[in-house]
């Protein structure tokens, strides 16, 4: 649990083109994973964590995310009436998670454009960045040990996951080397969706980050980079390449992790969360097994 809790950062302002038709009217994190948005998800992760001031950047169709966190008295009212106490507390739930906050990014110029949005919200402290559709099982807490891993040190620290290399073009890449300290690197280079051939390694970046404000100055000066974007993880190799600077620090994940902004993966989420809970589980199982033997 950090001293002061950080503020945590949620850019949901992509245009998710992956999910269209889907996504058309509607962010991507606001689709749901068994029966709550993928969003809501990360919210929960974050005051897990001890957070509870939550500032999320919205694009375009910002009223479906805003409208999530915010109470909805006629449809309470209806639940109450019907003495439905167990939907009136799961309706109630979203709007009750934390302090939450919307900041407009105009145009999706890129992640790295996201976060500086948050600059005025975040001021001179550390903070989270957790990506809206990278969902983290909460039976594999992550956030927490990249927390202490900064207060520790006061580097930058990064999540890092070890992909099959057929995948790493899909992520940054990270050069590391070793701390010393079981799942811990050094960050010594970061690379944006390398060709297979040229990623440093198979360690990819996930969706959560522990940043300083200094990061704020670098993306404010940080020119477009692959895909035309201001991307993130350039600013990050210039925090990794500084030698006066703290530094950034890998913390290796092994647990169970979610990307829902990708289809395939999106659907895997749902049957395996589905498949795990005691409400849905029973009933799931035995049909899951079903049908893959007749696959
Ligand atoms: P992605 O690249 O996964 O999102 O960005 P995307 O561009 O919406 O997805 P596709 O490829 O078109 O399907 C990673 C995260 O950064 C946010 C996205 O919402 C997502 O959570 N993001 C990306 C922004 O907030 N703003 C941007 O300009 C770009």
């Amino acid at each position: 649990m950090p001293n002061t809790p950080m503020k945590a950062v949620i850019p949901a302002a992509g245009l998710g083109t992956r999910f269209l038709p889907a996504t058309k009217a509607m962010p991507k994190e606001m689709l749901p994973v068994v029966d709550k948005p993928a969003i809501q998800y990360v919210v929960e992760e974050a005051t897990q964590a001890g957070i509870d001031d939550i500032l999320i950047i919205i694009g375009r169709n910002k009223n479906n995310l805003s409208n999530h966190f915010d109470s909805v008295p006629e449809l309470e009212d209806n639940l109450r009436n019907k003495g439905d106490e167990d939907k009136l507390a799961k309706v109630q739930a979203s709007s009750e998670l934390a302090d939450i906050h919307f900041v407009r990014q105009g145009e999706p110029k890129g992640l790295g454009h996201a976060v500086l949005r948050a600059k005025a919200h975040v001021g001179s402290s550390s903070f989270v960045v957790m990506l809206g559709d990278d969902l983290i099982d909460e039976r594999d807490p992550l956030l927490t040990t990249m927390i202490a891993e900064h207060e520790r040190t006061g580097a930058t620290v990064v999540a890092l996951m070890e992909v099959d290399p057929e995948h790493i073009h899909m992520y940054g890449a990270a050069a590391v080397e070793e701390t010393g300290t079981d799942g811990i690197v050094r960050v010594t280079g970061l690379v944006e969706k390398p060709s297979k051939e040229d990623a440093p390694s198979n360690l990819a970046v996930i969706g959560r980050y522990v940043l300083t404000p200094s990061v704020f100055e670098i993306l404010a000066r940080t020119e477009p980079g692959k895909g035309g974007e201001i991307q993130l993880t350039d600013a990050l190799q210039e925090l990794a390449a500084d030698p006066d600077g703290p530094g950034v620090h890998g913390v290796v994940f092994s647990g169970r992790r979610y990307d829902t902004g990708d289809r395939v993966d999106y659907i895997k989420a749902i049957v395996q969360l589905a498949a795990d809970r005691d409400d849905l589980g029973p009933e799931l199982r035995p049909w899951f097994k079903e049908f893959a033997a007749k696959l």
